[in-house]
């Protein structure tokens, strides 16, 4: 445990940290990819522009030291963390390269207050989260060994199959290129994908398992992220997939994880919604199948929004389970619809998704929401859900992105 003393101290540098939190985690990955070249594949350049990795780790910290006598509220991230840190295959060897470096620009942000009474104690609370990480860490690698089928780090895996899924969206059928099976995973998890980069480090990325578990395969479905102007380049990783693999082609992939999933071996009493938009519909899809094969009892609504018939992926899919299902229901929101989608009655409102039509479908506000968008939408949904007085215990939702982008906005669901 740590000492009333190392709390004490902690506590009382945590504001002027907070502070300059960005300038302190700028320093530090400077500091980290200059000192330790080797750590740098781990990151997503993508990231690490938009600036929302610096953000991500200041703000991991300052909550940390904030609460560094209350560990407990910091239970839910510390799940989001070790999940996330596993997908990429951060291993104990890691964290005194980390904790090495976030020292010494703990040291240059403090500046004369960095005593070394304050660095000591700041190497001891990093330490003690670290531990926390680390011991999660090495249950959820222990896991994916362990699990049937499952295996730890990278495997080469083969595309069996590629479906243009909408103009945006195409899916991957994915199974071991050795010929095993594939492991269970839980509706909502997803996979890393590592593919080689011009500059030598590989690169890697989370995608959602799109269909259900017990299907001889892994299938994603990914968006092709296309440059968001002139300046910026197209998405690296999903321009490779679509245009650089084919049926045939091998991808490496690590195993399952998140903490985003539907369970469903327990009875639910309450009545399941399933809200998502765009691509954000990949994990909710997985929990769709899931729930109406194990659990057909269950009320299910599900509702998606798209831009319009071009962009919506899976319409013929979900409906011919509505149609097959009388528990479910299922409501398509379209933003910017065109007349052939009016015409062949593609959806059924027009707009984005918001509360009023969540309220209209949703009467009973006791039920078990679980939700996945891009993050205007997380940031409305979340705060009509806290607003009803849904419990936190009832809200579940993914970000594809890190989640400190959502925090910003108070959306700290989970976590
Ligand atoms: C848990 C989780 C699950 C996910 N599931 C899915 C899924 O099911 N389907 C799916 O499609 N995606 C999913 N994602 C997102 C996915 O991991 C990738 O982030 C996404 O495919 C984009 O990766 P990319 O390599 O194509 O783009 P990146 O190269 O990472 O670029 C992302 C964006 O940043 C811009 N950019 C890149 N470099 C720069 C730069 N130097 N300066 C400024 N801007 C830059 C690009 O133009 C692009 O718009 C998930 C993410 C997470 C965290
Ligand atoms: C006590 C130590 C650590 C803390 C508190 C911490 C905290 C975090 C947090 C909050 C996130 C964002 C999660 C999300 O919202 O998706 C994250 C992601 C990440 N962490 Fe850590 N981390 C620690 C140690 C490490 C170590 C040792 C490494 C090894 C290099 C590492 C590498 C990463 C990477 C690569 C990501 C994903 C970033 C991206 O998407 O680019 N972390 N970490």
């Amino acid at each position: 445990m740590l000492s009333a003393k190392t709390i004490s101290i902690v506590k009382s540098t945590a504001p002027v940290l907070e502070e300059n939190g960005e300038l302190l985690t700028r320093h530090f990955y400077a500091r980290m990819f200059k000192n330790n070249p080797e750590v740098v594949p781990f990151f997503n350049r993508a990231n690490q522009s938009a600036g929302s990795q610096q953000k991500a780790l200041a703000a991991a910290i300052c909550a940390y030291a904030a609460n560094i006598d209350r560990l407990e509220v910091l239970g839910g991230a510390v799940e989001l963390i070790a999940q996330k840190h596993a997908s990429l295959q951060i291993k104990p060897e890691h964290y005194p390269i980390v904790g090495e470096n976030l020292l010494g620009s703990i040291r240059e942000v403090l500046g004369e207050g960095a005593t070394e009474d304050v660095v000591q104690a700041w190497g001891e609370a990093y330490d003690f989260l670290a531990g926390i990480l680390m011991g999660r860490e090495k249950q959820i690698y222990h896991e994916h060994a362990s699990t049937p089928h499952g295996w730890e780090g990278f495997k080469p895996f083969r595309v069996l199959r590629k479906d243009v899924e909408s103009e945006v969206i195409t899916s991957f059928y994915l199974a071991p290129a050795d010929g095993s099976p594939v492991p269970a995973f839980k509706p909502g998890q997803y996979i890393t994908v590592r593919v080689p980069t011009p500059c030598g480090h590989p690169a890697m990325r989370n995608y959602s398992l799109s269909d259900k578990p017990g299907q001889p395969w892994f299938r994603i479905s990914v968006k092709r992220e296309a440059a968001r102007d002139a300046h910026t380049p197209d998405g690296f990783v999903s321009s490779f997939l679509h245009e650089g693999v084919q049926v045939g082609g091998h991808l490496e992939v690590g195993p399952p994880c998140g903490e985003f999933f539907l369970d469903v071996t327990e009875h639910h009493p309450r009545p399941l919604v399933l809200l998502s938009a765009g691509v954000g519909i990949t994990p909710v899809l997985s929990m769709l199948h899931a729930a109406l094969e194990h659990t057909p009892e269950r009320n299910v609504i599900f509702v998606h929004g798209a831009l319009n018939g071009r962009t919506h992926s899976f319409r013929k899919a979900v409906r011919a389970l509505a149609a097959k299902h009388p528990k479910l229901s299922v409501h398509y929101r379209y933003s910017d619809p065109e007349e052939s989608d009016r015409a062949q009655g593609f959806f059924d409102s027009e707009g984005f998704i918001d509360a009023e039509l969540i309220e209209s479908l949703v009467p009973d506000r006791d039920a078990d929401f679980y939700f996945c968008g891009p993050k205007p939408f997380m940031v409305k949904i979340y705060r009509q859900l806290v607003r009803w007085g849904v419990p936190a215990s009832q809200v579940h939702l993914e970000f594809f992105g890190p989640r400190q982008e959502l925090e910003n906005d108070h959306v700290t669901a989970d976590v």
